[in-house]
């Protein structure tokens, strides 16, 4: 097969966050096959890349992916492998025809990203596809940069984990790193609120939701919270601070 597949990430959701190198990517590939998670909702990473690259010249392929948890001690539900064999063999029918295939993702594919499952699956079919992966700006970046919190700085460690998380393994990360990214926290923001609490790291925990787009919102008191904040939510615990009066003296 001469084709290449593109694996592209498109940030976490302004297009001017969209690197020029996906643009350009984009721009050059008829095909782009793209993720959405609901069965009749819009593809996120599809609506991210609209406003940069024109689609009428292209064949748009959306394929539901089910938010359904992927553990990795266990082997994922037959749904979801259905779901990747069949994304592979729409990326596969085209790759054969020499046409090129775009993969648009959220973020960055390395972070949490269903194009690693596609790659994993692609490549068990079909061992030698060509597949290039595109790193797009990841959601926790925008995050910190809307909220001027630095992620980490000199010898500070970082863990980035689903706030899905069993508690006692939550608990040991939070005492452990010096910043914790939690991601897909929408569903569990009482649990949440709840040990950040008991770990007393509730003030230094902020969540930023749909960074990067217009519709913004930065919580600082958990307390505030009402509503199920969206699905893209994330909260950024960084324990010290990091002012010129701690910084300097
Ligand atoms: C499946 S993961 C995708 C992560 C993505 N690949 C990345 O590089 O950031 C989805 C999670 O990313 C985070 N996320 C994605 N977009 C976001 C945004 N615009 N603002 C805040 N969090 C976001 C949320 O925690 C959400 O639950």
């Amino acid at each position: 097969m001469t084709a290449t597949l593109y694996i592209i990430g498109t940030g976490p959701g302004d297009p001017e966050l969209v690197t020029l190198k996906a643009i350009n990517i984009l721009k050059r590939s008829s095909i782009i096959v793209s993720p959405r998670g609901s069965q009749h909702g819009t593809s996120t990473a599809l609506s991210i890349i609209k406003p940069v690259v024109p689609f009428a010249d292209k064949e748009i392929v959306e394929i539901h992916f089910p938010m359904i948890k992927i553990r990795s001690d266990s082997k994922p539900a037959a749904e979801v492998l259905n779901a990747w064999h069949q994304a592979a063999q729409t990326v596969l029918s085209y790759l054969e025809k020499g046409h090129d295939v775009c993969f648009p993702t959220l973020g960055d594919p390395a972070i949490y990203s269903t194009g690693y499952y596609l790659y994993e699956t692609i490549c068990g079919i079909h061992e030698d596809t060509k597949v290039v992966f595109v790193p797009g700006v990841p959601a926790m970046s925008s995050c910190s940069a809307s909220i001027g919190v630095p992620i980490c700085l000199g010898d500070e460690m970082v863990a980035i984990i689903p706030a899905t998380f069993a508690d006692d393994r939550l608990r040991e990360v939070l005492q452990l790193f010096d910043t914790i990214v939690l991601m897909k926290v929408h569903r569990s923001m009482t649990r949440l609120t709840d040990i950040l609490s008991e770990c007393n790291l509730l003030e230094q925990a902020i969540l930023v939701e749909q960074a990067g787009t217009d519709r913004e919102r930065v919580i600082e008191n958990f307390e505030d919270i009402i509503e199920r904040p969206h699905y893209f939510s994330t909260i950024i615990v960084r324990k010290k601070s990091c002012t010129a009066e701690v910084l300097f003296n």
